[in-house]
């Protein structure tokens, strides 16, 4: 696979998304090809993604047209600041592909200021009882103890945020979320549950959900995925160790469970007829293991990275004018309807996969 004339095919594929998308700020691709709008739902936490695409395809190709539809969306998002209840712990997804984008890019004090804001509230969700980031919102309190996998991806915002202003805060509370994850949400065999549940009052461990994999004991591969990437990230952020080592240990999972075809399921555990799959969890665990095969000097890392790439991309791509969608088959969860469709995320993570191996990825974590 010649990976110049695969950034070229996202580069002419995403210019057509762009022209076409105007305003929107898309998510998932509809039947009819096109991706919907969460313009109106301010506060979705997939709302970064495609403000974060065109930055790294901006930094790669200076168009205009990115730039500035990606400045955009970035402005739209200052509502999702007037919303307590819109203000959850996904504030990294949110702002540091936009915010942090254009700050790392062009210098701007208003995303500094977005950045900081953002980081502030996340900070604000820290539960020193149990030493845990609270994921979610609800009006019972029933999600006050919930922590989840997905957050440590979300950790770079504190640990940029510490680096900005010096306040060792923002990296202490980054640092006793990871401890906690790593204990409470990283089994023994090194698979990730999606959601441990916590008495917010005691901090107590009470038990783990399913979430968005199959089940209780499951693996959402995903989630598998967000572990290998944010444990590295925390350890790139840190220097502890300890985070690399847990790295290694979802990442040896992960590579453990992937079928021969190498199409990633949508739950590791899933029975082999079940055709639901997840290219968004093959696109960042191939981000993912690029990373710790650097931070790690070890090849086999990078040998998987670039053969999840190289299969996503031979098998489940659609770089065609006629649909908006780069990667076919991601699935939102595994319960649910929403299988093998294009989601805004896959096609983020495929773009910064092939910008890594290529050596021209602005680095947004
Ligand atoms: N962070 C939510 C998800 O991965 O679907």
């Amino acid at each position: 696979m010649d990976l110049r004339e695969l950034i070229e095919a996202v580069y002419r594929k995403e210019l057509l998304v762009a022209v076409r998308s105007g305003e929107k700020i898309p998510y998932a691709e509809d039947g009819a090809g096109r991706f919907d709008d969460k313009s109106g739902d301010i506060c979705w936490w997939t709302n970064g993604f495609w403000a974060g695409l065109l930055w790294q395809l901006y930094a790669y190709r200076r168009n205009a047209l990115f730039r500035r539809t990606a400045e955009r969306i970035e402005k739209k998002l200052d509502r999702n600041f007037l919303s307590a209840a819109g203000m959850d712990h996904d504030s990294g997804f949110k702002w540091l592909l936009t915010a942090g984008a254009d700050l790392q890019l062009t210098g701007s004090e208003k995303s500094k200021n977005r950045l900081l804001l953002a980081a502030n509230d996340l900070a604000g969700r820290f539960n020193p009882a149990g030493g845990f980031l609270r994921a979610w919102n609800d009006e019972t309190g029933e999600k006050a103890g919930w922590a989840i996998i997905d957050c440590m991806m979300n950790l770079p915002l504190l640990y940029r945020a510490g680096k900005l202003t010096r306040d060792p805060r923002f990296s202490a509370i980054a640092l006793r979320h990871a401890e906690t994850a790593r204990r409470y949400l990283i089994r023994e065999d090194g698979s990730a549950r999606h959601i441990a549940v916590f008495d917010p009052a005691t901090g107590a461990f009470s038990e783990e959900l399913g979430g968005q994999g199959m089940g209780r004991g499951s693996s959402w591969s995903r989630g598998q995925a967000w572990a290998i990437y944010g444990f590295t990230l925390s350890y790139l952020h840190t220097g502890r160790r300890a985070f690399l080592r847990t790295a290694e240990r979802c990442a040896d999972r992960f590579l453990s469970l992937l079928p021969a075809s190498g199409l990633v399921p949508a739950d590791l555990c899933q029975p082999a007829d079940c055709p639901y799959e997840d290219g968004s969890a093959a696109a960042i665990a191939a981000c993912g293991l690029f990373e710790l095969s650097r931070a790690t000097g070890k090849g086999k890392y990078r040998a998987a990275s670039r053969t999840l790439l190289e299969t996503l991309a031979g098998k489940r791509c659609d770089f065609s004018p006629a649909r908006d969608g780069l990667l076919t088959h991601c699935s939102v969860a595994y319960q649910g309807g929403e299988h093998n469709i294009a989601l805004i995320y896959g096609d983020y993570f495929f773009t910064e996969a092939v910008l890594k191996f290529l050596d021209k990825e602005i680095f947004l974590w």
